[in-house]
């Protein structure tokens, strides 16, 4: 299990700290949620802070677009240092187009899934992608409530990619908290994102702990 903290969460007035006290505390991976107030109602930040704390970090770039057309947008956050963009589904007509840009940009690719929709938008690219992002609550927030049945949909797509002998990673982002830790883990989630759940309980090597105790005894 990799853990991506949701930097939704942290303190935007100390993101470089933040990205070091992340590092040090043991964390590879880090979620950053690009909202662009019409995708989603919020707006966050671009790919301008991303490029400038670049240079702050080694950690794994996990970058979620929560923006539409996203296809606007990836040279600039290819550019800017992602190392992995994700973009939604439902965000864009150019699916199949979108993620082989993100790849010839030589960043690895993912799509995310609002919780309505259904894994079969991923049958004819499911090949392609590094990472499935299953999201857990409808985007836009952080802090909200698991809604139940992407436990069936995380295990659903986990059957799908052993059917295909692939070995795309599946993310999930909302709501997780090492409650359902365990439980995600044995469906099939392999990078869990947190924001809430995990900033909000600091120090960050021991929640890091906490989380990864839940997952081996999944
Ligand atoms: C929601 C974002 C999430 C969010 C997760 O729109 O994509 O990454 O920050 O926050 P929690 O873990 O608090 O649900
Ligand atoms: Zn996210």
């Amino acid at each position: 299990m990799i853990l991506s903290p949701s930097l939704l969460s942290s303190d935007f007035g100390r993101l470089a700290d933040e990205l070091k006290a992340l590092e040090q505390a043991g964390l590879k991976w880090v979620h950053w949620d690009v909202m662009d107030g019409m995708f989603v109602p919020n707006i966050t930040l671009g790919a301008p802070v991303i490029k400038r704390l670049r240079k702050e970090s080694n950690l794994f770039f996990d970058v979620h677009l929560m923006v539409q057309q996203p296809e606007r947008y990836v040279d600039d956050f290819v550019d800017a240092g992602a190392d992995m963009v994700v973009i939604h589904a439902e965000a864009t007509n150019h699916l199949e187009r979108t993620i082989a840009e993100i790849k010839r940009k030589g960043a690895k690719a993912g799509v995310a899934l609002n919780p309505h929709t259904p894994l079969s938008v991923l049958e004819y690219v499911l090949d392609e992608l590094d990472m499935v992002l299953i999201m857990s609550v409808n985007p836009g927030f952080g802090g909200q409530k698991f809604i139940p049945f992407s436990m069936r949909k995380v295990a659903e797509l986990s059957g799908m990619i052993k059917e295909r002998g692939l070995s795309t990673l599946i993310q999930v982002d909302g709501g997780v908290d090492p409650d359902n830790t365990a439980e995600l883990v044995r469906n099939g989630a392999d990078v869990l994102v947190s924001g809430s759940a995990f900033f909000g309980f600091p120090p960050y090597a021991e929640r890091l702990k906490t989380f990864e105790e839940v997952a081996r005894s999944a």
